[in-house]
């Protein structure tokens, strides 16, 4: 019997076509919004990288090919949302797969009138004049950029009489970020979707792992589970420490033993249909925590259950991250690292040298995902929709003098994905173990 092609959820066209109305609802009367998409870029050779859509680009049109542009010109007579994209063509498809096309693109993305990309220096410009604003995100692609300021240039120097550039360039990612910072009910099915896949990653490779096994070995039981439970891309490249490496924030080598005795710190998550998930988890590559491991590590994870109980509406953005430091700070002191009265400590910023980062981001379509954290010079307030990632470290590099010796070398991190609810919140990425015990029995468990 042929195996049926597995469904995918996806955003339903109705979504997109109501965020582009919450858009227009944004931008002022007669004004006009250029989003451009992604373009293939060259990895070597011949080689591109896979190709990765713009996410403020899909966001808007779901259209999920390079070399398009979406223009959106509220009250247009002749329809609002426009897409310029590749034309198709028969001996390019032959050789590079399937090309909507301008026809197609209308009907399957609720786009009002579609043409080829090719055509678009010819017809952007027209659109742009008498369009009081031009809504755009100045300073991302410098290419784009120069194309931008040469449609309005034309515009400029038309000589038919009363041709008008737009008096106002708007920064378009303010307006657009706060609607993704925002998610449905549709992208939160989604992210539990990528939250599915990366948690079967992990819990496989807690299984899975024994000293001697290359860090890279562990990538590819990740990628093989992303990838088979629908997440076929890591939503960022995949971290995994052994050891000391754990003590560098973003180590991508991956290329060393696993050593018998070590923690390894894995931060790895899959992307569904353009959602990031982004989990950590810190184990023993042996399956036992030693004393000391166990003493960091319930350091980091009391630091992790305070901001996690500190994420709901009404909390401000900065509240776990203050909930978190002070668990760490306190366990500074209980290791014996930091000593003094805790307040100042906390006030001093004692904790920094092994705590370095900020608790947590938001998450979505971007792993670092877009949205203020501040409003007016105040943390923002938590509220229904939005996700944080909540992901307090301590690390102790070897050379950490002031640290005892039996805590250097060791790096921690626990990172989960928190969703604000109605009245408090739901962790996404809840299902791989946290605890020690939790972990250790997983991990005494043998995979298939
Ligand atoms: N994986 C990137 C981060 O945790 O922020
Ligand atoms: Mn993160
Ligand atoms: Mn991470």
């Amino acid at each position: 019997m042929p195996r049926k092609k597995k469904a995918r959820r996806e955003i339903a066209l109705a979504e997109y076509v109501s965020r582009r109305r919450e858009l227009s609802a944004f931008m002022d009367e007669g004004s006009i919004a250029i989003v451009p998409g992604a373009n293939p870029k060259i990895r070597n050779g011949d080689v591109q990288y896979p190709f990765r859509q713009d996410s403020d680009f899909r966001y808007l049109t779901g259209f999920d090919e390079p070399n398009a542009v979406f223009v959106l010109i509220p009250g247009r007579e002749h329809g609002e949302a426009l897409l310029f994209c590749r034309e198709r063509d028969n001996e390019h498809e032959r050789w590079h797969g399937h090309i909507t096309g301008p026809e197609r693109a209308m009907q399957l993305f609720g786009i009002d009138d579609a043409f080829p990309v090719s055509d678009i220096d010819d017809i952007l410009p027209g659109l742009i004049e008498g369009r009081s604003k031009l809504y755009y995100a100045m300073g991302v692609d410098r290419d784009f950029d120069n194309q931008v300021i040469d449609w309005v240039k034309k515009i400029s120097q038309s000589d038919h009489l009363g041709a008008e550039s737009p008096g106002e360039f708007v920064q378009l990612d303010h307006y657009l970020h706060e609607l993704r910072l925002f998610k449905s009910a549709a992208e939160i099915a989604l992210m539990k979707l990528a939250a599915d896949a990366t948690v079967k990653g992990h819990c496989r490779i807690m299984q899975k792992t024994q000293p001697g096994m290359m860090e890279y070995e562990l990538e590819a039981e990740l990628i093989h589970e992303f990838s088979i439970n629908g997440a076929r891309y890591c939503a960022y490249p995949a971290i995994v420490g052994g050891g000391a490496n754990a003590c560098v924030l973003h180590y991508v080598s991956n290329n060393e033993v696993l050593a018998d005795g070590d923690l390894v710190l894995v931060d790895a998550g899959g992307e569904y249909e353009g959602y990031a998930c982004d989990l950590t988890r810190t184990f023993p590559v042996n399956g036992r925590f030693s004393e000391s491991q166990a003493r960091v590590y319930e350091v980091v994870l009391r630091a992790q259950e305070a901001a996690i109980a500190a994420v709901r509406p009404g909390n401000t953005w900065n509240d776990p991250h203050e909930a978190a430091i002070r668990e760490l700070s306190k366990g500074l002191v209980t290791l014996g690292v930091l000593s003094g009265n805790l307040s100042d400590l906390i006030g001093e910023e004692a904790y920094l040298p092994y705590c370095m980062t900020k608790t947590g981001h938001w998450l979505g379509l971007d792993v670092h995902d877009v949205g203020d954290y501040q409003v007016n010079g105040q943390w923002r307030v938590f509220e229904e929709g939005m996700v944080t990632t909540i992901e307090p470290g301590v690390y102790f590099n070897e050379n950490m003098m002031e640290v005892p010796s039996e805590y250097r070398g060791i790096g921690v991190r626990i990172e989960d994905d928190v969703l604000v609810t109605k009245s408090g919140n739901e962790v996404l990425t809840d299902q791989v173990p946290r605890t020690v015990d939790e972990i250790e029995t997983l991990m005494g468990a043998t995979s298939d």
